[in-house]
């Protein structure tokens, strides 16, 4: 996505910065912003501050009221951003690659496999990338790792479930329902059901983190668009599970292999089918988004999910720094 921007106003770059998969031009002459208007896609421009070489300010203001592209003046921009950054998205077409509403799982029989640091970090990053509402739902036995994962007690199901005035934590953009079993098993699935489905509607992508089997996931079974049975590469009896559960879920699941360590994995588990495979990461609780990028490229393809990637679709199957020059993708997000 490409934005032209024509202020002194420095708090507009300031915003602009931080921003992936976005381009912008500098342009104070009338000139220009004349020039540059066809591959725009939004202009920030404070008429005032223009200087009127070659046309004057009362002529580009025609040419730009005629135009498509939509402009903003640097005040209302920096009012509200990621509304005029959508809405110019919205606009140019690109609004058909929009990330579509998704419910995805992680599940498995085995511990310990990296349900919970996968769930977390593709919350994160989608949350990071999109500006979307993300939300993450935990469905365990125990001690919430949620909680234990983000270093505070958060206010959990139950207490989120029977007290309408209690909101959930947001860690990073990503609204958390952590689980506490011991209070929520004594409520029944269908409220259960209908407190989650509430949740679900608020937000773009759930992502469910779940210990398999679980008593209460019958509460939203039936939301789940894709289900990964995760397993870790160097483990066999989890690989053999995570195949297990894969099969027994049917045609909206696959194996997600964790943990993968190279050419050895990659021999010893060649007869094993796969829809995703995760890195042994120095620090998996970092949350970088290294594990999460995989996940949402099978999640939502890489037509869609490669405009969300400064390095385009590909560049994440062979790892950073492959090429220097960053791709461009098909689609350019905001
Ligand atoms: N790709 C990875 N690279 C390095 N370490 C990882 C990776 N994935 C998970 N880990 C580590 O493995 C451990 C287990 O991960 P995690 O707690 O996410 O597993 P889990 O499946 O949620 O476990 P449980 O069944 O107990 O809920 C953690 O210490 C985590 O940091
Ligand atoms: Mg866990």
């Amino acid at each position: 996505m490409k934005v032209l921007v024509a202020t002194k106003d420095l708090a507009v770059f300031d915003v602009l910065q931080g921003l992936t998969g976005l381009e912008y031009d500098k342009a104070l002459f009338t000139g220009q912003i004349y020039d540059a208007l066809p591959g725009a896609q939004l202009i920030i421009v404070d008429f005032d501050d223009l200087v009127e070489h070659p046309y004057s300010v009362g002529m580009l203001r025609g040419i730009l009221s005629d135009s498509d592209v939509p402009f903003v003046s640097s005040e209302e921009f920096l009012a509200e951003p990621d509304a005029w950054l959508r809405e110019a998205r919205r606009l140019s077409g690109d609004s058909s690659d929009m990330p579509t509403k998704r419910t995805i799982a992680f599940i498995s029989y085995s511990g310990g496999v990296g349900k919970s640091v996968i769930a977390m970090d593709t919350a994160k990053h989608f949350a990071e990338r999109t500006k979307l509402p993300v939300c993450l739902i935990e469905f365990t036995y125990g001690e919430s790792a949620l909680s234990a994962l983000v270093g505070k007690q958060l206010p959990a199901l139950f207490e989120l479930a029977t007290q309408p005035d209690i909101e959930p934590y947001v860690w990073n953009n990503v609204t958390l329902v952590p689980m506490d079993y011991d209070n929520s098993r004594d409520l029944s699935i269908q409220l259960l059901g209908k407190y989650l489905k509430d949740v679900m509607r608020e937000h773009v992508l759930t992502v469910i983190d779940a210990r398999w089997p679980h008593a209460l996931i019958g509460a939203v079974r039936d939301e789940i668009d894709r289900w990964y049975c995760v397993a870790t590469a160097d483990r066999p009896d989890a690989v053999e599970n995570a195949e297990k559960l894969a099969a027994e879920m049917g045609p909206k699941a696959g194996v997600l292999m964790n943990q993968m360590g190279g050419i050895v994995d990659s021999v010893a588990l060649s007869g094993i089918e796969r829809n995703v495979e995760l890195p042994v990461l120095r620090s998996a609780d970092r949350f970088e988004g290294k594990l999460g990028k995989r996940v949402l490229f099978h999640t939502y393809g890489p037509a869609v999910w490669g405009a969300y990637e400064p390095k385009g679709p590909f560049a994440n199957l062979f790892g950073s720094g492959r090429s220097k020059k960053a791709a461009k993708p098909a689609v350019q997000p905001t």
